[in-house]
């Protein structure tokens, strides 16, 4: 594999395309319109020029790394991809008209991949050209940083496609956990709940959100709490997976925490708003109730 199609250049697109760069592989960065490709690759670029200033990548390889990146502005350069990757937003529709899209490009023998975090893989094999080269590969924030990633074949894709996935992900130096197409997969499907269940704790004033972060952090060793983890990856995301696993299994144990939902309408999405469950408009994170 030598290039590779990345949809989406928000905080996983552009995680992705500066992990695969940094492999040496060439990038076609696409979103809505040029811009907002542009505007993600401006991110990738101020990342990578932190990491030089910190003495963590050599200034030549950030430029090799930034060079292999390419926004482009439609999906028809794609045609040249082995392996198109779509990180957009987690709604079903939108991801279906973005593979019915790319599927008109998509060469014969490339694959297609969604790093979905929840919806199932085989209902969206459905809306590109070749179910049997569709598959599941799902990568955690911050990419460059993080050393899973989960494939998922769905019920159509084929073995070739699982071994061509597996290897490429091995090849970003990340670890491979399989999984069968079932909701949430394996981690959301531990994780979400986590999540959502902190915040009826949250809501239900068992403790503030200082204490429930700490009290993961200590307890359970885990390097960020809840809540804090939940504004990282972002509220509205949080919601959209859990909303998914509630649908999809008609489970009462998945139903949205009120309070998540609250959060998400007043548009306190997390991190990437500046308000979520704490306040990052100063130099330190300040919880907000
Ligand atoms: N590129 C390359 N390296 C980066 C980077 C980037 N964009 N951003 C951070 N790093 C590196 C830093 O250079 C640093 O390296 P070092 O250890 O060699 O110094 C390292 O990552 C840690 O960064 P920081 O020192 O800035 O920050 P922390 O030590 O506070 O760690 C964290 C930050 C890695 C995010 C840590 O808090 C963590 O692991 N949090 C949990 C993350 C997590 O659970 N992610 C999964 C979310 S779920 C998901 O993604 C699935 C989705 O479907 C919802």
């Amino acid at each position: 594999m030598r290039t590779i199609g990345v949809i989406g250049a928000g905080q996983m697109g552009t995680g992705i395309a500066q992990t695969v760069a940094q492999h040496g592989l060439n990038v076609l960065l696409s979103d809505v319109d040029l811009s907002h490709a542009e505007a993600g690759k401006a991110g990738i670029e101020k990342a990578v020029t932190k990491l030089v200033g910190r003495g963590k990548m050599e200034a030549d390889a950030a430029e090799a790394l930034l060079s292999r990146i390419t926004p482009v502005a439609e999906y028809s350069p794609m045609s040249d991809a082995h392996l198109i990757i779509e990180a957009a937003t987690e709604k079903e529709p939108i991801k279906q008209g973005i593979f019915e899209n790319v599927g008109k490009v998509l060469s014969d023998d490339a694959i297609m991949a969604s790093n979905t975090s929840s919806i199932p893989i085989t209902r969206m094999a459905n809306h590109s050209p070749d179910p049997e080269r569709f598959i599941g590969l799902h990568f955690f924030n911050p990419v460059p940083v993080m050393g899973l990633i989960e494939v998922i074949p769905g019920l159509a894709t084929s073995q070739a496609t699982t071994d061509t996935v597996t290897a490429f992900a091995e090849g970003l130096g990340k670890q491979v956990v399989l999984s069968q197409d079932e909701p949430g997969f394996v981690v959301n499907r531990i994780l979400l709940p986590m999540i959502n269940e902190a915040v009826f704790v949250l809501g239900q004033s068992t403790a503030g959100i200082e204490d429930i972060d700490k009290g993961c952090r200590l307890g359970l060793n885990h390097p960020m709490g809840p809540l804090q983890l939940a504004d990282f990856v972002g509220l509205d995301t949080c919601l959209d997976i859990i909303k998914v696993l509630y649908k999809t299994t008609r489970d009462s144990k998945y139903r949205p925490a009120p309070l998540l939902v609250k959060y998400v309408e007043a548009g306190w999405l997390g991190r990437k708003t500046g308000r979520g469950f704490y306040d990052y408009s100063g130099e330190a994170p300040v919880p907000t109730r």
